[in-house]
């Protein structure tokens, strides 16, 4: 396999986002983030990793229109500025996915190295599947990506996922951590109540040993995935922002 280091041939900054838990909002946030930097007028690029159930296409309501090769290169949507490549627009809709971590492998490889992405990217924002697996070891090991954002709710079967998947990280060479609380609370009768739990932002943080993080509220433009409200929304693009 060609090793290329995405930081310095694809963008000047990759970020993946992971968790050990699935559900927890990975997807939904790497769309924030994107949404966050374009806003800020940065050439930003979004890579859905998760093969077998690829979610970005829906954020951004993309349909798999025959993505065609062009001069053998694959021709990455473009939404609000976010130069977006996944499975879930090179396979129908329908179809499911069974392969070995190899081929799973091989596939980041193609659509990392045989997408037609802007020449200048500033962030290449890799969503990935739940888990510490196969597409993780490729983007650290073969690719160089040394950062990573984590999400976790404020569960407790939540948080001790994400703890195993933060000591994960830190084995496959990730250096630069940082946490988003997604779900953290939901705003009742004027009063912020944690439907997972009592622990706090602060204690999530601290049981997974991260200083810098942020909480985002479960909220149902999000949960509708509102991409003009998220524009428009301060509060959740500078929240995500000062992550990065
Ligand atoms: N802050 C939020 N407020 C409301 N709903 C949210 C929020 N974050 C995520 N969701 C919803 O939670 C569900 C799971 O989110 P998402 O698919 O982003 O999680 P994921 O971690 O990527 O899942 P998977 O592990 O399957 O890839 C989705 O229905 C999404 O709309
Ligand atoms: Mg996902």
């Amino acid at each position: 396999m060609d090793h290329i280091n995405v930081k310095q041939n694809i963008a000047k900054n990759s970020v993946m986002i992971c968790s050990g838990k699935g559900g927890v909002g990975k997807s939904t946030m790497a769309a924030v983030i994107a949404l966050s930097l374009a806003k800020k007028g940065l050439k930003v690029a979004l890579l859905d990793s998760d093969i077998y159930g690829p979610s970005i296409p829906h954020l951004f309501k993309i349909k798999n229109d025959g993505h065609e090769m062009v001069n053998d290169k694959l021709t990455p949507s473009n939404i609000c500025g976010i130069e977006i490549m996944s499975m879930g627009m090179l396979m129908p809709e329908k179809n499911g996915i069974v392969w070995r971590g190899p081929m799973l492998s091989k596939m980041i490889k193609h659509m990392l190295q045989n997408t037609a992405w802007s020449q200048d990217l500033d962030y290449m924002i890799i969503d990935t599947p739940p888990g510490t697996g196969d597409i993780h070891i490729t983007l650290t090991k073969d690719y160089g990506i040394n950062e990573c954002i984590l999400v976790s709710t404020p569960s407790h079967i939540a948080i001790s996922d994400v703890i195993r998947a933060k000591d994960a990280m830190k084995n496959l060479g990730i250096c630069k951590t940082s946490l988003i609380i997604n779900m953290s609370y939901i705003e009742y009768n004027g009063i912020n109540k944690n439907i997972f739990g009592n622990t706090t932002p602060e204690q999530c943080a601290e049981l997974i040993e991260i200083e810098k993080f942020i909480q985002i509220p479960l909220l149902e433009k999000i949960a509708n995935f509102d991409i003009d409200w998220v524009l428009r929304n301060d509060f959740i693009l500078n929240c995500v922002g000062s992550l990065l």
